[in-house]
């Protein structure tokens, strides 16, 4: 009986603590999900009519009114840049987050411009959600056109228009991007890319102007002046200068990454070659009215530029008068060393101003109260980078430009767009080899014959950043005209096309006029793409070997984001074209072979046939 008693005191009273507990448990859980966030500026929230709302006053003085209202945390959110797959609307209100990207291929669950365009405006609405209502900055790699969207006009990547040299054409292809970038939404593109490349084998060769400074520079400069525009006295669109400084020149086999062979690679030259070959496109684009450059990922000379106060502050800021804001690459900063709250207050102290994290936010906005506060970074360098981003936010025209309309998303993959595709596609083709004037043919000949496994393929076409990061290989999502469609576009309608990937024909005896065998590489982006050697695939060569068997003259068009090794087998081809990596607009390609217009594309970079 006694016991019986005891136990179920017991039983009571192990129950009471468990409530207890519970209660104790929800309470706090309550307590820290609504009690007010210590960060929050509640002083100015939501106030109307304050100065820098103003757009009649100058920026100075906006950007003044505006920093004088923000607290350290507010200020901080302005510096970061997160993916947007990693953060929800929800926490840009939050955190008071100054930017978001999509990094390749990261869009809307549906990819429609549609989709993209609400997506859009649900990031600006969570913006204007914070006290201050500070716009978002939300950036894009539309580095060939808006290529992340469905449905979007795909110019030829950078290494094609670096073969036109024509810098009206690069500024009216940059122009086109940026229209359809702003009908999305979206106010800022990572392009253009100011890499000199010296060594193909990196697979970021595609995405740069080529190998000559000269040229690299006067195209660069066209493509920020075509894609930065004037719109009511604002940037259209804010381009992106990148990689600072020297990324084409990175040593092979010195990646930090085991994976890669080039990328995040080790520059290894003294700082007057480095000034020579890599400094001066970014010279002409700063005087031409850069707002924002991109650090890239590459070290110098064993020193990571993303912590290279030399580099940064001293040559990019003070000498060249830089006013706008650096921003560092892809998860870069977390690379200078294992210690991350060290890495990112070298990164700042060395002239970093905005930070691609692209991930982890809040222990960002930890970090950096942590070295505000002891003073790890100074007030003055905070205020410093928090004004550069601000006063470029409203030269923009964040604060007052009107939003993307659904009208406004017919711009996207125009026809004017796609016509003006097309003349970047011809002018950027270079005839490697013509023996006997091959080249032109005739648009009525009998018979030809078409293989190779980039002539029905949108995605080779297009190359990496289309659609998807590394690209895509096939003909699904990406709107064009594949090269095989626009031959047949071309011809008479006499003439009979056959099409076989793999060149497998049965011609018995009776040889085509000509046989096209259209080859190349796979898409890939970025470090994926560092090779050893570059050289075609087996199946691409045995089906030059078929077509040339069964006709008279075969033409071999490469297809591929850099030189090809070829020298083996060119002499017994009678033309080889490099397409480079054309887009969406396979027509521009049979423009030239069928002498609607002339070859006028030269190497941007050595080809040895
Ligand atoms: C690339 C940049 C690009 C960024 C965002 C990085 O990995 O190096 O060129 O702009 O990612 O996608
Ligand atoms: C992103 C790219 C980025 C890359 C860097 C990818 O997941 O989509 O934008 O350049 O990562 O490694």
């Amino acid at each position: 009986m006694k016991i019986f008693r005891s136990f179920r005191s017991f039983k009571v009273l192990a129950i009471l603590i468990a409530c207890f507990v519970l209660v104790a448990g929800v309470l706090t859980f309550v307590f820290l999900k609504f009690s007010p966030n210590p960060n929050l500026n509640t002083q100015y929230c939501h106030v109307a009519g304050l100065p820098y709302q103003n757009l009649a006053l100058p920026i100075e003085e906006r950007v003044d009114d505006l920093m004088s209202r923000m607290n350290d945390w507010e200020k901080i959110g302005q510096m970061a840049l997160v993916e947007k797959n990693s953060v929800s609307p929800k926490d840009v209100t939050k955190y008071n987050l100054g930017a978001v990207l999509s990094g390749g291929g990261a869009g809307p669950k549906q990819d429609t411009p549609l989709a993209w365009l609400e997506m859009l405006n649900n990031f600006q609405d969570a913006a204007n959600e914070t006290c201050l209502g500070i716009p978002l900055l939300y950036g894009v790699d539309a580095i060939h056109g808006h290529s992340n969207v469905l449905g979007a006009t795909i110019f030829p990547h950078s290494i094609g228009l670096g073969a036109t040299g024509d810098a009206d054409l690069v500024k009216r292809v940059a122009k086109a991007t940026a229209e359809e970038v702003v009908a999305t939404g979206i106010y800022w593109s990572y392009s253009p890319n100011l890499d000199v490349v010296t060594d193909i084998r990196w697979g970021k060769t595609y995405e740069t102007f080529g190998s000559d400074t000269a040229n690299v520079s006067k195209l660069g400069l066209a493509y920020l002046e075509g894609t930065q525009g004037s719109l009511n006295g604002y940037f259209e669109v804010l381009a992106n200068p990148k990689h600072f400084i020297g990324g084409g020149s990175m040593t092979f086999g010195t990646s930090r990454n085991p994976k890669f062979k080039v990328e995040e690679g080790d520059i290894r030259m003294d700082e007057e070659t480095l000034r020579q070959t890599h400094l001066v496109p970014f010279r002409a684009v700063i005087d031409g009215g850069a707002q924002v450059i991109m650090v890239g990922t590459a070290s110098w000379n064993g020193e990571i530029n993303s912590a290279n106060h030399h580099l940064l502050t001293d040559i990019l800021k003070n000498e060249l008068g830089f006013s706008g804001f650096v921003v560092s690459d892809w998860y870069g900063v977390y690379e200078i060393e294992s210690n991350k709250y060290n890495s990112l207050v070298r990164a700042v102290n060395a002239g970093i101003d905005m930070v691609m994290l692209p991930f982890e936010y809040k222990s960002f906005m930890g970090y950096m109260q942590k070295a505000v506060s002891s003073g790890d970074i100074s007030r003055e360098r905070l205020d410093d980078a928090v004004r550069r981003i601000l006063t470029v936010k409203f030269k923009t025209g964040l604060f007052d430009r009107p939003r993307a309309t659904v009208e406004g998303l017919s711009v996207i993959g125009s026809k004017d767009h796609r016509e003006l595709a097309r003349e970047a596609v011809r002018k950027s083709q270079v005839l490697l080899k013509n023996t006997n004037s091959t080249l032109p043919l005739s648009k009525s000949s009998a018979k030809i014959l078409i293989s190779g496994f980039s002539a029905d393929n949108l995605g080779r076409q297009a190359g990496g950043w289309t659609t998807e990061w590394q690209g895509i290989d096939g003909n699904y999502g990406i709107v064009g005209t594949t090269i095989l469609q626009a031959i047949k576009n071309t011809v008479s309608k006499d003439t009979e096309i056959v099409f076989n990937k793999k060149g497998d024909f049965l011609t018995e005896n009776n040889p085509a006029d000509v046989g096209i065998v259209v080859v190349g590489e796979k898409p890939y982006a970025e470090g994926w793409g560092d090779k050893d050697s570059i050289t075609l695939s087996p199946e691409d060569l045995s089906a030059i070997e078929k077509t040339r068997a069964n006709s008279k003259k075969v033409i071999v068009v490469i297809v591929s984001g850099r030189p090809m090794d070829i020298a083996k087998y060119a002499k017994d081809w009678d033309a080889v074209v490099a397409s480079w990596l054309p887009g969406s607009e396979g027509g521009g390609v049979a423009d030239v072979l069928f002498g609607e217009y002339p070859f006028v594309g030269s190497l941007p970079v050595i080809w040895d046939l």
